[in-house]
């Protein structure tokens, strides 16, 4: 038997053995073929673990690719934001603009490391999105964790399209999977899909029903929902179960971000 064969037969998972006669030819190769048993298994064991922790990375990495890309954005546009991005100067108070910049960045700081809901109250136009994405985005960058967008007023016209297109149906399928595993959720614009403030109507049952199933996976895995919003808390219970709204609207007052001193610019 010939030492490649030899080297080869010692079966070190993760290689094939052509890559393993290759292997063989460097000095690593000679090295390994010298060991004695007990070195050998000490070099299998951890060669091991190493496999595991790739593979447990490239799973992270999936399933990271497979929540982006099921994000629903408002109009189909994707949207970037950074908080360098965010202009303390479009706002008429600079400095209330970079104290609610400055509590986002805390929050999204302490999200890479914790899971706890956050809630961004809002009128429209004064960065509410931008603001929750800038989160989103250093969260993924700084620690890996998965994230992704979804346009609660365009989930809630799938919901109602699924009765129509059977492609809808799966699609709607695999995106509960997606909102349900997801590290960090942001589902922007919650509550418009209950009309206007004044005339705010229970929102429909079966989004009712979709969304319940969501928040309580969401709820039981530890998982991180942001909102941003134009209503108040006394709204949402007009549009929604109770059992829906404690599972995604945080109680605590700190992971509330308030927008009342902005002013809406956005530029139409
Ligand atoms: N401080 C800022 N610096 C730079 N751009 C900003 C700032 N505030 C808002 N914008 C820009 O203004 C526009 C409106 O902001 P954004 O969409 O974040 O508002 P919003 O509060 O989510 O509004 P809505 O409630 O209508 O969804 C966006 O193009 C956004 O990038
Ligand atoms: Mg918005």
């Amino acid at each position: 038997m010939s030492s490649a064969e030899e080297f080869a037969k010692r079966n070190i998972p993760g290689f094939n053995i052509s890559e393993l006669i290759e292997r063989m030819k460097t000095e690593e190769g000679k090295r390994l073929l010298n060991l004695t048993r007990e070195e050998f298994s000490e070099f299998h064991k951890n060669n091991e673990l190493a496999l595991n922790e790739k593979w447990r990375k490239d799973q992270q990495r999936l399933k990271s690719k497979f929540c982006y890309r099921n994000s629903i954005w408002s109009g189909g546009e994707e949207i970037k934001f950074k908080f360098s991005d965010w202009d303390v100067n479009r706002q008429s108070n600079p400095q209330a603009a970079h104290a609610i910049a400055k509590q986002a960045y805390t929050l999204a700081t302490e999200l890479l490391t914790d899971s706890f809901n956050v809630t961004m109250y809002g009128k429209s136009g004064t960065g509410k999105t931008s603001l929750a994405i800038a989160m989103l985005t250093k969260i993924h960058e700084e620690s890996g964790k998965s994230i992704m967008v979804v346009s609660t007023a365009e989930l809630s016209s799938l919901l109602a399209d699924q009765y129509t297109y059977q492609k809808t149906k799966e699609k709607l399928d695999d995106l509960k999977r997606a909102l349900t595993e997801v590290d960090v959720l942001l589902l922007d614009d919650f509550g418009t899909e209950g009309g206007i403030i004044s005339d705010l109507k229970p929102v429909r049952r079966d989004l009712q029903n979709y969304l319940y199933q969501v928040a309580n996976g969401r709820f039981q895995g530890k998982k991180t929902t942001i909102i941003t919003t134009n209503n108040v808390d006394k709204h949402f219970v007009q549009m929604y179960d109770p059992k829906i709204i404690s599972r995604l609207v945080t109680k605590n007052k700190d992971h509330r971000i308030l927008f009342n001193d902005m002013k809406d610019v956005r530029e139409v």
